[in-house]
C-alpha cells in the first residue's frame, strides 16, 4: 500500500535515543548539527538546555512534516479513509520525511508526532488538545502566536502557537467550511456553531489588523445545573428557592449580563424549573441551550448565504413559534428587532418565557429593551413602550463576571409596574461585596434586601409558600 514510500534503513527502527538527534541538517545552528547517538554524550549542555533544544528541534521537525504531509496527502481521498488507514498513511509519510531529514526519534516522540500530525490533518491542529480538554471554557486567538485560554474563570496565555498566519487561516477555513460557511477578504467574519456544539467566531484580515481573531466558547457536555451553580457560589440557596418559585409560577424572566458573564448557563439552569409537561420552544442564533425536558422544539436562526439570500432571523423563528402552540418560549439572546415579538409573546399568554440581554444592571437592561424597540423602527411613545415592557417582564436576573474571574448572580430585581413615566422595580436579592483578599479574591455574600416579594401572593396561590425568613437580609459569618 505504501510502495511509493521507499523504506530506508537505519532511521526508522526504534532507537533508544534520549533526545532528538539530527545529522548535519543544512540550516540549523552548528550546535544542533550533531551526529547520531554518540554526539549527545560528548557535548556538555545542562539537562534544561537539552530539553529546550529538543523541544525546539521537535517543533522544527513538526513544521517540516506538516508541510510534507500537506504536499503528499490526497486530501479529497482522505475524507473517505478509515482512521486506521489514515494513521498508517501519516506514519508512512512521517517516517519517510524523517529519513530524508536524517532525524531519529524515539518511540514516544514518534507517537506524539504522529498524533500531532493526525490532529493537524483530521482536526484543528494545535488547538485540538485545547478542544479536547474539558477544563477549558474559552479559547481566544489573537493572531497566530497568541492563544489565550480560560480555565476555571481565569484567562492565561497558552504555550501553543500556530506556525504562521497562513497556518491559522487554514484551520479557520477548515472549521468554517465544515459547517458550510466561508470566510475571506470579502466576507471577513463568521459566527458559527461547530459540529460538537461549540460556538465559533472568527474575523480575518483586513478587518483583523494583526492576524486573525478567533473566539471559541466550548460546548460543555455536562451543563452546570442549579446545584452546581449554588455550590460554586454563583448564587445562594435562598435565591435558588426564589427562582424556582418564579419559574414554576410562570413569571417572565430576563437574564441580563455582560459578555461571558454566565447568562446562557443561568438560563439553562433556570429552565430546569419548568414542568416536564410543558411545550417549550427555544430560539437561538447559535444553539447552546440544553433543556432537560421532554417536550422541547429547538430553532436556530440562519444568516444569509454568500449571495445575500436565505436568511432566517430570530424574529422569523419567533413569529413562526407563536403559531406552534408553545407553552413557553425561550430566546437565547434578544439583541434586535425580535424584541417586539418577544414582548408581545410575554404579554399575550406565553407567560414563563425567558431570554437574555446584554446589559450591566437591571435598569440598564430596561434601557436596552427600550433602545431595541426604537431601533426596530416601531414608532410608539416612550411611555407606551415602557408600559409594555413593565407588563411583559417580571424579573431581571443580573449575572456578572467579577474581576477575580468568578461568575455570580449579583442581583435579582422585580419589575413592579409603572410610576408615572418610569418603570418601577425593586431589588430582592443582591451580592454584597465587602472586600478583597491579599490574593485578589473578592470577599462578599449574598443577601436578601429585606423587601417583600411583589409576587408573594402569586407564589402562595401556586403552592410556593416561601417563608418570610427567605427575604430577610443575611448577616455574614466570618
Ligand atoms: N457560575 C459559574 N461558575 C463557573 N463557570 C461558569 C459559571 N457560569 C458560567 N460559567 C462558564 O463560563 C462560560 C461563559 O458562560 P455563558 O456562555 O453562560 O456566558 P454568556 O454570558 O452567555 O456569554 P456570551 O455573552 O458570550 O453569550 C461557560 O464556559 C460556562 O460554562
Ligand atoms: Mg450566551
Amino acid at each position: 500500500m505504501f510502495s511509493r514510500y521507499k523504506k530506508t534503513t537505519g532511521a526508522e527502527p526504534v532507537q533508544p535515543a534520549q533526545a532528538v538527534q539530527t545529522k548535519a541538517a543544512p540550516a540549523p545552528a552548528p550546535k544542533m548539527a550533531r551526529k547520531h547517538a554518540t554526539a549527545a554524550k560528548s557535548a556538555t549542555p545542562t539537562p534544561a538546555d537539552k530539553e529546550k533544544r529538543r523541544k525546539e528541534r521537535l517543533a522544527e521537525i513538526k513544521l517540516e512534516l506538516h508541510k510534507s504531509l500537506l504536499d503528499n496527502l490526497n486530501l479529497a481521498a482522505l475524507e473517505k479513509a478509515s482512521e486506521q488507514d489514515l494513521r498508517a498513511e501519516i506514519t508512512a509519510i512521517a517516517s519517510e520525511t524523517l529519513t530524508e531529514m536524517e532525524v531519529v526519534l524515539n518511540r514516544e516522540e514518534r507517537q506524539a508526532l504522529n498524533q500531532d500530525l493526525y490532529d493537524e490533518v483530521t482536526g484543528l491542529g494545535p488547538i485540538e488538545p485545547l478542544l479536547k480538554d474539558d477544563d477549558v471554557n474559552d479559547i481566544l486567538i489573537n493572531g497566530p502566536k497568541q492563544i489565550f485560554v480560560e480555565r476555571k474563570g481565569k484567562l492565561s496565555l497558552s504555550e501553543i502557537t500556530f506556525k504562521d498566519e497562513k497556518h491559522l487561516l487554514r484551520i479557520i477555513d477548515k472549521i468554517v467550511s465544515a459547517v458550510g460557511r466561508r470566510v475571506d477578504e470579502s466576507n471577513p467574519y463568521v459566527d458559527a456553531r461547530l459540529q460538537d456544539g461549540s460556538r465559533f467566531n472568527a474575523m480575518v484580515s483586513p478587518i483583523a489588523v494583526d492576524g486573525s481573531l478567533v473566539s471559541i466558547r466550548k460546548f460543555k457536555k455536562d451543563k452546570l445545573g442549579i446545584n452546581d451553580l449554588v455550590s460554586f457560589g454563583a448564587f445562594s440557596e435562598e435565591m435558588a428557592a426564589y427562582l424556582q418559585a418564579a419559574c414554576a409560577t410562570r413569571l417572565n424572566v430576563i437574564v441580563s449580563g455582560g459578555t461571558g458573564s454566565g447568562k446562557t448557563t443561568t438560563l439553562n439552569a433556570l429552565s430546569s424549573f419548568i414542568d416536564n409537561s410543558e411545550r417549550i420552544l427555544t430560539i437561538e442564533d447559535t444553539a447552546e441551550l440544553q433543556l432537560q425536558q421532554t417536550h422541547v422544539g429547538r430553532m436556530e436562526s440562519r444568516p444569509a448565504n454568500v449571495e445575500g439570500k436565505g436568511a432566517v432571523s430570530q424574529r422569523d423563528c419567533l413569529r413562526n413559534a407563536l403559531r406552534m402552540r408553545p407553552d413557553r418560549i425561550i430566546v437565547g439572546e434578544t439583541r434586535g428587532e425580535e424584541v417586539i415579538d418577544m414582548l408581545q409573546a410575554m404579554n399575550t399568554g406565553h407567560d414563563g418565557s425567558m431570554t437574555t440581554i446584554h446589559a450591566n444592571s437591571a435598569r440598564d437592561g430596561i434601557s436596552r429593551l427600550e433602545n431595541m424597540v426604537a431601533m426596530a423602527g416601531i414608532e410608539m411613545p416612550i411611555k407606551a413602550v415602557r408600559s409594555q415592557i413593565a407588563s411583559a417582564v417580571n424579573l431581571i436576573v443580573q449575572a456578572s463576571r467579577l474581576q477575580d474571574g468568578s461568575r455570580r448572580m449579583v442581583s435579582i430585581t422585580e419589575i413592579t409596574g409603572m410610576e408615572g413615566d418610569v418603570i418601577s422595580m425593586q431589588e430582592v436579592f443582591r451580592y454584597q461585596r465587602t472586600g478583597l483578599t491579599p490574593d485578589n479574591k473578592i470577599i462578599g455574600h449574598f443577601t436578601a434586601t429585606g423587601v417583600r416579594s411583589h409576587y408573594s401572593e402569586r407564589f402562595k396561590m401556586w403552592g410556593y409558600d416561601l417563608p418570610p425568613s427567605l427575604f430577610e437580609p443575611t448577616v455574614p459569618e466570618y
